[in-house]
């Protein structure tokens, strides 16, 4: 499953990346929002950080608007990948997009059929919000196993990007349900690596080791 950062913020994202197991870059205008700067200098500095999916979003809600808009998002650098919400004029869009080869992420998607939806009009990737169903009291990751089984039935060919994730659970529920992507915020893809015994184990080791009498 590839693992891409959740995040605008240049710093997460070059740490992140230093760490060898970042495939690509979700962005969203309120992760943008929150690093304060203009989203043309950082969308440059993405692209020369990350050599992988950068979704860069689109904020027009008539089609031919978010043509446009993606259309000049996409011409930033090769990288990148035209997110659009999965509204009908998006989804206008995105048929438009796919017979030009440019890329594009489905995002806000809550429902399977949304997703069906997405796929039949040539979308790259469809992000099911899985926390944000999680939250209202539906099962977030159900509707990922449901448009694998969509997908699978009818050999789409778009990708499962698994976002709004909240937690490593929801990464290895993602991996299970054979979800092509996930996204998720630098906090946690840090806890992806941690597991107290293995702080346990390296600690004794270290213990034990001090004890080995050393080469002269
Ligand atoms: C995904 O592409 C979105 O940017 C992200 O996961 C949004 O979800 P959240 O704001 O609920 O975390």
């Amino acid at each position: 499953m590839k693992l891409f950062i959740d995040t605008a913020d240049v710093a997460q994202i070059r740490e992140a990346s230093s760490w060898g197991i970042v495939d690509g870059v979700t962005t969203n205008p309120t992760h943008v929002a929150k690093t304060g700067r203009k989203p043309a200098e950082v969308y440059r500095e993405i692209c020369d950080l990350v050599d992988g999916p950068i979704s860069l979003e689109t904020i027009s809600l008539k089609a031919d608007e978010i043509v446009a808009e993606g259309r000049k998002l996409a011409a930033i650098h090769k990288n990148v990948v035209v997110k659009v919400p999965i509204v009908r004029e998006g989804l206008k869009a995105v048929k438009v997009f796919a017979a030009e080869g440019i890329r594009t992420n489905v995002t806000v998607t809550f429902s399977p059929l949304q997703a069906m939806l997405a796929a039949k009009c040539g979308a790259t990737y469809i992000s099911p919000f899985v926390g944000r169903l999680d939250a209202v009291g539906h099962d977030g990751m159900e509707v990922v196993r449901q448009i694998r089984e969509i997908y699978d039935n009818y050999d789409f060919e778009t990708q499962i990007l698994t976002a709004a994730v909240r937690h490593p659970q929801h990464v290895l529920q993602a991996a299970l349900a054979g979800s092509d992507c996930c996204t998720m915020a630098y906090e946690v893809l840090e806890q992806l690596y941690n597991h107290p015994l293995t702080d346990q184990g390296v600690e004794l080791f270290l213990k034990d080791w001090s004890k080995v009498p050393k080469d002269a």
